[in-house]
């Protein structure tokens, strides 16, 4: 094993005026109005030397004992090369910024085989980055690494920068906390990182109910980041935070039983004290949901309810730590219909193997660059009886032919969620016999099944595709069945397994030609089932 860098050994505190923290702190205090009020009150605070140095032992002490491997972990600890460990990490923290740590570990591993120093992921196409992104969502994400390490590579020498601010400063798509976590755990900065877990986690801590997602909440809780992170393992004090998020201080079910801070935790304490008050005073009501009497000298020392970082709306005793962190109530997802289809078609006559139609989307906004299947947004009121129109006359624009409007068979609907849509496809699929290349729209491209599962597409169409699949297994045998397009479907029993393995291995010949003219060739073909099993949910 090869051995860390004295950076990562040693942390080095970054000038506080220069980074996130100092400027987390200035403005804390002038929103909380001066010197005098700047401090918040203790309570939600840490404020003695001796109980963070306790805070920080005991926190790492379990880090080290029950910290998951994680592969960007390894690096951070055994890469020599500053500038790999800091590419290597930056990636991690990339696609772990909206997407589960179980999720990323292979999409990583893939990506940095591929890729392993910013060099080769200068050099890649725009292209690859979004296929080996796809499953992931969020997909600006991809790009702008890809843009990042070109950037690096123009004005940086190839030298990936070794400061918070350099972070900011030259990377697309990196903020306060990317900066932070890729500074603390590739480059042994000392600074803190707040994310999603470590916001639950300091919340809970320090009883800080006010809304979470405020400025007001959000500096201080910098502010108590930079305060406590480990000088000697800034890195690994960061992802301990982390990790007691993700593993103990979850935001259902909570661990608090098994957690190695539960002494310093607030949170904790007014469950307990509240159950020993209950117990005292069998009088009291179990079932009152609210309990304002979480005793005084457990509270905030304001003793009032003047406090802004108290809860503002009282104590929800089944709620115990689940009490914090306090969220705004998030605006409704907007609600959208479309109407898509499935659109095969065989080249050539004698083809068994259809293609299908893929187009393009724009190269920005939402999954910007990725491929899809023909859609129309349904304007409200259209009825069902128009969308076979609307489609045919979307598959004539696109490909310059299109089968009859009757030919458009139903399928069923897939609903598909992204943080701030709720989609709703109704599916329908099709074919044409053969497309007229001279008037097909350039954005789009016909594929076989199996470069259909290598593209980059979305989780709503890989939703769609297996509908499709499923509805026309279920067709077999019948004369609406697409005839040759059981050889790749997963679906297969095992007598039409044996069927079309016989007629591919009758075709191979013809198809090794095709193969030149396919426009993914060279692609490996993996089972449709490894295809619908490798997209995250409800993400993309
Ligand atoms: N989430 C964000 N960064 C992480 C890391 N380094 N380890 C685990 N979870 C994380």
């Amino acid at each position: 094993m090869r051995k860390r860098s004295p950076a990562v050994r040693a942390g080095k505190r970054a000038a506080p005026q220069n980074t996130p923290a100092g400027q987390a702190k200035k403005k804390a205090e002038l929103r909380l109005g001066g010197a005098e009020s700047a401090r918040p009150s203790s309570y939600h605070f840490f404020n003695e030397p001796a109980e963070v140095s306790l805070f920080r032992s005991r926190l790492l002490r379990w880090y080290d004992q029950s910290k998951r491997d994680l592969p960007w972990r390894t690096v951070a600890m055994t890469e020599t090369d500053a500038n790999i460990r800091t590419y290597a990490v930056w990636v991690s923290e990339v696609m772990l910024q909206q997407t589960q740590v179980a999720t990323v570990i292979d999409y990583y591993n893939k990506w940095m085989k591929r890729w392993p120093t910013v060099q080769e992921l200068a050099a890649a196409s725009v292209e690859d980055v979004n296929e080996m992104w796809a499953g992931l969502g969020y997909y600006s994400r991809g790009r702008r690494l890809h843009q990042g390490a070109q950037k690096v590579m123009s004005e940086l020498a190839g030298e990936m920068p070794r400061t918070t601010q350099g972070l900011l400063k030259w990377l697309p798509g990196v903020g306060r906390y990317t900066a932070g976590a890729v500074g603390s755990i590739a480059l042994g900065l000392v600074t803190g990182a707040v994310d999603g877990n470590v916001t639950r986690v300091l919340c809970r801590l320090r009883a800080i109910g006010a809304d979470c997602t405020s400025s007001l909440v959000t500096d201080l809780l910098w502010e108590i980041c930079n305060l406590i992170v480990d000088p000697e393992r800034p890195g690994q004090f960061n992802q301990a935070l982390m990790e007691l998020g993700a593993l103990v201080c979850r935001p259902k079910s909570p661990l608090c039983a098994r957690c190695p801070v539960q002494t310093h935790c607030h949170a904790y304490r007014k469950v307990i004290l509240i159950q020993e008050t209950d117990a005292k005073s069998p009088l009291s009501n179990p079932d009152s949901v609210q309990s304002p009497c979480v005793p005084d000298i457990e509270d905030c020392s304001a003793g009032d309810s003047s406090c802004k970082l108290c809860l503002s709306e009282g104590w929800a005793r089944d709620l115990g730590v689940q009490n914090y962190p306090r969220k705004p109530v998030r605006k409704a997802p907007r609600v959208e219909r479309m109407v898509t289809c499935v659109l095969r078609c065989r080249m050539t006559e004698d083809e068994d193997e259809p293609q299908y139609l893929l187009i393009q989307r724009p190269s920005t906004g939402l999954l910007a660059g990725m491929w899809e299947l023909p859609s129309i947004l349904l304007e409200e009121d259209i009825p069902g009886k128009k969308h076979r129109a609307l489609l045919s006359a979307e598959v004539q624009r696109i490909v310059g032919t299109s089968p009859d409007e009757d030919s458009f068979q139903y399928l069923g609907e897939v609903v598909h969620i992204f943080s701030h849509i709720h989609q709703t496809y109704v599916v329908y699929s099709a074919s044409v016999g053969g497309s007229t290349e001279r008037d097909r729209e350039p954005q789009s491209r016909w594929v076989s099944a199996s470069a259909l599962q290598e593209a980059a597409v979305s989780t709503g169409v890989k939703k769609i595709m297996k509908l499709y699949y499923e509805s026309t297994s279920k067709l077999q045998g019948t004369e609406l069945g697409p005839k040759g397009f059981f050889t790749v479907c997963p679906f297969q029993n095992k007598k039409q397994k044996r069927s079309a393995e016989a007629r591919r291995s009758q075709r191979t010949k013809r198809t090794r030609n095709r193969e030149d003219r396919a426009p993914c060739r060279g692609l490996k073909q993996s089972s449709l089932s490894q295809f619908f099993t490798s997209s995250k949910p409800a993400s993309t």
